[in-house]
């Protein structure tokens, strides 16, 4: 029998939660392929379900496992997202350091380990996501499972002055090395993981590959893309978005959508469009500024800041600039559906993609992929996001630079039609080239190759 597609991430769809990037990527991809994917629950109880929970076979089987309040503290609030998430996202100085918390990390994934290790059969080849399951290959190896396993960080990886401020450092090398093929979002994050690695007692040899002690393995980046046509009939098939955000048909709006995360950006795009407002001239239209922000990982007490932050920042603004009929920032500290967010896509006349660090960030090209390419709005896009290696005909901004975003924010709004499309055919073409089918095959394929050539 030919092997499964064994794909593992913490998080899986659920109806409640909100998703982000990994979860509808992975989804794009599965519903075409098939396969079995293996996450949590997000059910935190005394008395976890023994082995994995069915919950779904169609399109694909899901099967979920629990964790106990420790294990949900310990591996996902305290390790995962308040040590590694700010160290990958180059915010050392926002990382909480707890000893206990890295063991529940190793536990949780000798834990999950044991459940693939007894799911998974000679011939599958299992597909680990993202950065709470770093050491899970290594974990999976110490169970005796020598399929193939391969990796996809979907954030971007640290940079090598900033990892020995992990006390866990030295175990990189071996967690990575116990996989056969290591992917990351960009270039970039290609370069700074063979440094690191190399820092670390790895050795460089041809074709992308590297040894650690006894392991070879491959290191190379896959751009994660979108379904380019789905977003495009989705954003077709969107209701009237003038009367949703009760805008006049030419006011002018410019949207931001993100997790309400401190990587994003957020307060330094509320302080650009709060300079561009200021500096703006009485013959310029009205525009107006929609942030979408979901609240995420709301008990880690860096989300809790940025959150009061940007209402602070929100208010200030709009005190200096609103009138009677007009609030210049609107801010929705809400999940929006997709089908909805597809149609403020196409209204928006620019699009603030702002984030200080981003592994890829989908939003920017489910931006594009909405856009009706005969009066196509303006994307507005940092250097830091993975995304920016491919859409470079976006207006690419540094998102420190107040200034350089507000410039940005008016260059977008008041942009000629013939140079919005033409930047807009160039990036619809880089986003249908690096699509989430080219995502999935080429990378499955580099995993079945991994070790061969
Ligand atoms: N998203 C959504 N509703 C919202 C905000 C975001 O459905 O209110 C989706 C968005 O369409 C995108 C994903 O969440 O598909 C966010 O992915 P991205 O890569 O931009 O960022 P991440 O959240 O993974 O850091
Ligand atoms: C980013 C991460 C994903 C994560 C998502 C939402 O996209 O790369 O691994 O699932 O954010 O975050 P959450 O903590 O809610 O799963």
């Amino acid at each position: 029998m030919a092997g499964r597609l064994i794909v593992v991430s913490n998080r899986i769809p659920t109806d409640s939660a909100p998703s982000g990037g990994l979860v509808v990527a992975l989804h794009d991809a599965l519903k075409a392929r098939g396969g079995i994917w293996i996450g949590n629950s997000g059910k935190v109880t005394d008395s976890p379900a023994e082995g994995l929970t069915p919950i779904a076979d169609e399109p694909y089987r899901r099967r979920s496992f629990d964790l106990t309040p420790a294990e949900h503290k310990g591996f996902y609030l305290d390790y995962a997202n308040s040590t590694l998430w700010p160290l990958f996202h180059h915010r050392a100085d926002l990382m909480t350091l707890d000893q206990d918390a890295a063991r529940t990390y190793w536990e949780v994934n000798r834990k999950v380990a044991r459940l693939i290790a007894a799911e998974a059969g000679p011939d599958d080849m299992i597909w680990v996501h993202d950065y709470h399951f770093l050491p899970l290959a290594r974990a999976l190896r110490l169970e005796g499972v020598e399929n193939r396993v391969g990796f996809f960080l979907h954030i971007p990886f640290p940079n090598v002055s900033d990892v020995p401020a992990l006390p866990e450092n030295k175990y990189l090398p071996e967690w990575v090395a116990a996989y056969d093929l290591v992917g990351l979002q960009t270039v970039r994050d290609v370069s700074a993981a063979i440094n690191v690695l190399r820092e670390n007692g790895a050795e460089m040899l041809l074709k992308g590959r590297m040894k650690f002690r006894d392991r070879q393995f491959r290191l190379a980046s896959f751009p994660i893309g979108i379904d380019v046509d789905d977003f495009a009939e989705a954003a077709d098939a969107a209701g009237d978005a003038d009367r949703t955000l009760r805008l006049d048909p030419g006011e002018k709006l410019v949207l931001g959508v993100d997790r309400l995360d401190y990587s994003k950006g957020i307060p330094n795009r509320f302080a650009a469009f709060g300079e561009f407002l200021r500096t703006g001239q009485p013959d310029e239209p009205r525009a107006t500024l929609l942030q979408i922000a979901p609240p995420s990982r709301e008990d880690v007490e860096a989300y809790r800041d940025i959150r009061e932050e940007l209402e602070e920042m929100a208010g200030r603004v709009n005190g200096e600039h609103a009138e009677l009929d007009w609030t210049p920032i609107r801010y929705i500290r809400k999940n929006i559906p997709r089908e909805i967010l597809a149609g403020l896509y196409r209204r928006a006349d620019a699009m603030l993609v702002t984030p200080l660090a981003d592994g890829m960030n989908l939003v920017a090209k489910e931006y594009v992929a909405a856009q009706d390419g005969a009066d196509p709005g303006v994307l507005i896009l940092s250097h830091f996001a993975g995304a920016a290696e491919q859409l470079d005909a976006a207006l690419m901004v540094n998102p420190y630079d107040i200034g350089d975003t507000s410039r940005a924010i008016r260059a977008a709004l008041s942009m000629p039609e013939h140079e919005r499309i033409a930047r807009h055919l160039s990036l619809i073409a880089a986003i249908r080239e690096h699509d989430i089918d080219w995502w999935t095959t080429t990378y499955l394929d580099a995993l079945a190759t991994a070790g061969t050539i």
